[in-house]
């Protein structure tokens, strides 16, 4: 399987991007699945003109002439998606939301309702591939942190997604962490092997995945105390 990996955060020591590689390095683990990685900020990724040109043209691409063109076809050629980023502000970075708002021109102006959600028809048939969406973050466990982000991914992407919510990340790039950090690290590489197997994860295990690393009171507490 080809998989293409989308990295949004604009770090080069990424704490999602260290859950992203061991993930793959589960994955990889089935010869027959290849990865490329794209760190989009180093992209020229600029904001949808809104212009609905694509719809007129139907041709998958876009009429900016930047980078999103080649990303546009990339995952038209991908089995599997994977985004990694870290949460910002209860969302994505804004440089991986406008991939995602360029993905525009895959989809036609003709929709359809399933299942009360409304979606475009697409230029192509996307039915097939997976998504795999991998989220770090700053603050401990707090149920509406992530809240948006899931709501907004599950209407992207629905019922080929799967997405793992990971508080805590910034203890990934903290070595004095790594009894806590290599065990999740260790889950992930694991989870990567179940993902090549079934193409999508248990329940259990994803609840393993986003299992705070620390307490909530203990992680507030250094966080404070090094701030
Ligand atoms: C602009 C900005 C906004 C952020 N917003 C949130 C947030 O809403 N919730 C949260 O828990 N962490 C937030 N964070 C913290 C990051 O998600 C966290 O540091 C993450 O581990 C960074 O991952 P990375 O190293 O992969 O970029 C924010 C960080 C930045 C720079």
């Amino acid at each position: 399987m080809k998989i293409l990996v989308l990295n949004g955060s604009p770090k080069k020591n990424s704490d999602t991007m260290r859950l992203t590689n061991a993930f793959l390095e589960g994955l990889k683990q089935d010869n027959d699945n290849s990865v490329e990685i794209i760190n989009v900020i180093e992209k020229e990724i600029k904001p949808c003109l809104g212009c609905f040109a694509c719809w007129k043209i139907q041709n998958g691409k876009c009429v900016q002439n930047d980078d999103q063109n080649a990303i546009l076809s990339k995952i038209i050629e991908s089995d599997i998606i994977v985004w990694s980023f870290p949460l910002y502000c209860y969302s994505m970075p804004s440089h991986i939301k406008a991939v995602i708002d360029r993905i525009i021109p895959l989809s036609k102006m003709s929709m359809k309702e399933e299942n009360g959600i409304v979606r475009h028809d697409t230029v192509i048939d996307l039915s097939a591939k997976r998504y795999v969406v991998i989220s770090g973050c700053g603050f401990p466990n707090w149920s509406g942190n992530f809240d948006g982000l899931r709501i907004q991914c599950n209407n992207m992407f629905g019922n080929n997604l799967t997405m793992i919510c990971v508080p805590e990340t910034p203890m990934l790039n903290v070595p004095e962490a790594a009894p806590l950090t290599t065990p999740l690290l260790e889950k992930f590489v694991s989870a990567g092997e179940e993902y090549a197997e079934n193409l999508c994860l248990a329940g259990d295990t994803i609840t393993s995945l986003e299992t705070p690393m620390l307490p909530n009171e203990v992680y507030i507490q250094i966080v404070n105390q090094n701030s």
